[in-house]
């Protein structure tokens, strides 16, 4: 499969690494890059050698929002018939396995979103986030007004998305929108080493980790609750588990199969 606005590799034969290929729009998403998007992070969740993935940009910018001169033009009736947005950004809704965002520069609008999408961020230190939709006439599209409320509260999320100011990443940091900010010139090495970790774990156990972890956003606390209690007994018919604790007690590193 060949891509044009996104790239593809594999770290370690086992980390899918996607990085975003648009420098000259600073990386803004429009369909045909979402496309794509959806398409490789799907082909790396069907293979069973890929652990995890990793979506990142540039130093400049991971994505600085959806396509400010593709969406001029659109009509309602367009939008509405085409279903934009929910075509093809929600893609990256679906995949199982743990997708991490490594960010760096602007990451506005969409590629705020998108960034939130995945199931965490490691920030660099020039790292900026918003959701400057108000000053186009709009409000965030992909999710922002209620992925950025859930992650950083209801002030902070309401101040973003009605004055349009960026938040730098150690105040994403402290408002607990991004789990680790490190040095520009250490992100990818931070993103990989935690995304090798991940790979190293059950496949089974992360992603159920990941699907319970998600349900924490959906529902009751005690229907969460349940269901990872339901999952935590599932875990115990896999051979991962045996192995696991196996080698606990036996005092030697587990060799996961993912079975
Ligand atoms: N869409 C299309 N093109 C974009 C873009 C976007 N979102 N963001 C930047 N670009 C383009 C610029 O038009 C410019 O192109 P030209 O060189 O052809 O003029 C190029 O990328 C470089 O950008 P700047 O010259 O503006 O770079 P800068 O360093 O001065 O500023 C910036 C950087 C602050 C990110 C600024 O580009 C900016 O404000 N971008 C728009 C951010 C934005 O409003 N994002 C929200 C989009 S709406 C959305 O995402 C809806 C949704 O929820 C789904």
């Amino acid at each position: 499969m060949s891509y044009e606005l996104i790239t593809i590799r594999t770290e370690a034969d086992k980390v899918g690494i996607v990085t975003l290929n648009r420098p000259k729009q600073l990386y803004a998403l429009n369909d045909a890059l979402m496309d794509e998007l959806g398409q490789a992070l799907k082909a790396f969740d069907a293979d069973p050698a890929i652990g995890c993935m990793v979506i990142t940009g540039s130093e400049k910018a991971f994505a600085a929002g959806a396509d400010i001169g593709a969406m001029a033009g659109y009509s309602f009736a367009e939008v509405y018939r085409g279903d934009y947005i929910t075509r093809n950004w929600e893609q990256i809704r679906s995949i199982r396995k743990p997708v991490i965002a490594a960010v760096s520069g602007f990451a506005l609008g969409g590629g705020c979103e998108l960034a939130m999408m995945c199931d965490f961020i490691i920030a660099a230190d020039n790292a900026r986030f918003g959701q400057p939709e108000i000053k186009l006439g709009i409000i965030p599209g992909a999710g922002g007004t209620q992925r950025l409320p859930r992650a950083v509260g209801k002030a902070k999320a309401m101040d973003m998305a009605l004055t349009g100011r960026m938040m730098d990443a150690t105040e994403a940091e402290r408002a607990g929108l991004v789990s680790r900010v490190v040095a520009l010139d250490k992100l990818m090495d931070e993103a990989l080493g935690a995304a090798i970790q991940i790979c190293d774990y059950s496949q089974l156990a992360t992603m159920a980790a990941k699907e319970s972890v998600n349900r924490a956003f959906e529902g009751s606390l005690s229907d969460g609750v349940m269901f990872e209690r339901r999952l935590f007994h599932a875990l115990f018919a896999t051979a991962d588990q045996k192995e696991g604790m196996d080698a606990f007690v036996a005092k030697r590193k587990a060799n996961f199969k993912h079975a």
